[in-house]
């Protein structure tokens, strides 16, 4: 099978080495990716140096037309990409081709926020006799070249979110997607090959992960937007504790059931819901429901619908439209969560439905009174595994929720707007979302975490700010 070249400073290059591919569904090589040498790196890394200036340099209407152009193109090919998703990563196709979607939407909001971004601050200084005559006018200037470090999970998406705000504010990157889901982020490259973006302004390097340090510690890389788990996240900021670091890790998303959603619609809606993002993508996303935490007065009417339609999630071939649950991303994955759920099962927790693995599939799971020291309480399942809890009223159900190293983001179901707005106050995380699980993402939104599940944010607006600095320019002499 031929290697699919990698993009080294907008053009197509081959390396000396490739590696395959594979479905975790049935192990078919989807592809081979030729994997740049250290020069290549090395000559990617300079080309963005090099081009800092003219890149920061670049209107905005050249950047915004850009943006467009691959969000368009992007549209046009989703069958394809989606294809290419759903075979690489395992995810089922019906989320693969919302994950185009919403690729498509992150290029549009980019080349809408390329128009408006900077247009300068005016601020009056001479509201102090020193000021007199003087004027401030702060604009943003990117901080550097980015690097991006992508994850498995999101292997379209989450490579846009990095690639699209840096275009957007004229700063060059250096992506790196994730070994096991390149192919994805690699077609980005040859959506911006077909844009008038300067050469050295990107660069699309399927490096393995024994090389990211070296790139990590470049000092020619002063940003990194990594998304992925604590444990690498928090080694990265720490290896390069001088550098910006963006840091998207995990996150343990409640789902919190107050007792004024109780009429069986209501309990039938969070149900469904519950069901439906505590599995999708296998649970491999960082806001899937892994905690219920449901008010005593529901909770045993939500359990018993909650399990009848997490059995209702139909598991098997990625490749049919009616697919909810594929596999996870490797064999060893899904082994890692049979492990933490006979750990906890061991440990006296009650399994209602689930907890059997099929090579890389496992299946939609769900337990009940978690012993507070197992693994599963603790830690990122990552996995197609929910945990209920019974609270008592809405001050016990925010602790319960709050109770855990991460906080990226809450969903509380109430009808009741001072419910909403104190626990918008209350959970320390990233987002809360009313009337809905955690798993609710518009891509514009400000995207991050609370506590060990992060720092910075994404959300197109918000990484541009992030890839930027304000510099403030002050003119002397004015008549006012
Ligand atoms: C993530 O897993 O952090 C990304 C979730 C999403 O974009 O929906």
């Amino acid at each position: 099978m031929t290697a699919t070249a990698f993009w080294l400073a907008g053009r197509q290059a081959t390396g000396e080495t490739a590696f395959d591919v594979t479905s975790p569904w049935d192990g078919r090589t989807v592809g081979r990716v030729s994997v740049p040498t250290e020069a290549q790196v090395e000559e990617a890394v300079a080309a963005a140096h090099a081009v800092i200036d003219e890149f920061a340099a670049t209107p905005a209407h050249v950047r915004a037309a850009a943006l467009d152009h691959v969000s368009k193109r992007l549209a046009e090919r989703t069958e394809e990409i989606a294809q290419l998703i759903s075979a690489e990563n395992g995810k089922p196709i019906k989320w693969a081709r919302g994950e185009v979607g919403r690729a498509v939407s992150v290029f549009r909001f980019a080349a809408e926020e390329a128009r408006r971004f900077n247009g300068g601050e005016a601020q009056r200084l001479d509201t102090d006799a020193g000021g007199t005559g003087r004027l401030g006018l702060t604009r943003r200037f990117p901080k550097g070249v980015v690097l991006g470090i992508a994850p498995f999970n999101f292997p379209l998406n989450l490579c846009a979110h990095k690639i699209a705000p840096a275009i957007a504010v004229g700063a060059p990157i250096i992506l790196k997607p994730a070994p096991a889901t390149p192919l994805s982020g690699l077609i980005l490259g040859e959506l911006l090959a077909e844009t008038d973006l300067p050469a050295g302004s990107w660069s699309i390097l399927p490096v393995t992960n024994d090389r990211m340090p070296a790139l990590v510690q470049d000092e020619r890389l002063p940003v990194i937007s990594f998304t992925g788990s604590d444990k690498v996240g928090y080694a990265i900021q720490e290896s390069v504790p001088r550098k910006h670091c963006t840091l998207e890790l995990g996150g343990n998303g409640a789902a919190v059931v107050l007792g004024d959603w109780s009429s069986e619609e209501d309990l039938d809606w969070a149900a469904t819901r519950i069901a439906t993002f505590s599995n999708y993508q296998g649970g491999q996303s960082c806001i899937s429901v892994q905690r219920v935490i449901a008010d005593a007065s529901v909770y045993d009417r939500l359990v018993a619908k909650v399990v009848t339609a997490v059995e209702a999630q139909g598991t098997g071939d990625p490749s049919d439209d009616s697919t909810d649950v594929g596999p996870l991303v490797s064999e060893d994955a899904a082994k890692r969560v049979e492990a933490w759920v006979d750990e906890a099962v061991n440990a006296g927790a009650g399994l209602l439905t689930g907890g059997k693995r099929d090579g890389a599939t496992y299946a939609p799971t769900v337990l009940e009174n978690l012993p507070a020291d197992v693994t599963l309480a603790c830690e990122e399942v990552f996995g197609p595994v929910l945990t209920l809890q019974k609270a008592d009223g809405e001050a016990d159900a925010f602790a319960k929720v709050n109770d855990s190293k991460f906080g990226l983001q809450a969903g509380v179901f109430t009808h009741d707007l001072q419910t909403a707005f104190r626990a918008h106050r209350a959970l320390e995380v990233g987002g809360v979302i009313i009337g809905d699980v955690p798993s609710y993402r518009a891509d514009q939104m400000p995207y991050g975490g609370a506590k060990q599940s992060g720092v910075g944010r994404e959300g197109v607006r918000f990484a541009m700010d992030d890839y930027t600095y304000e510099r403030v320019l002050v003119l002397t002499g004015l008549a006012l």
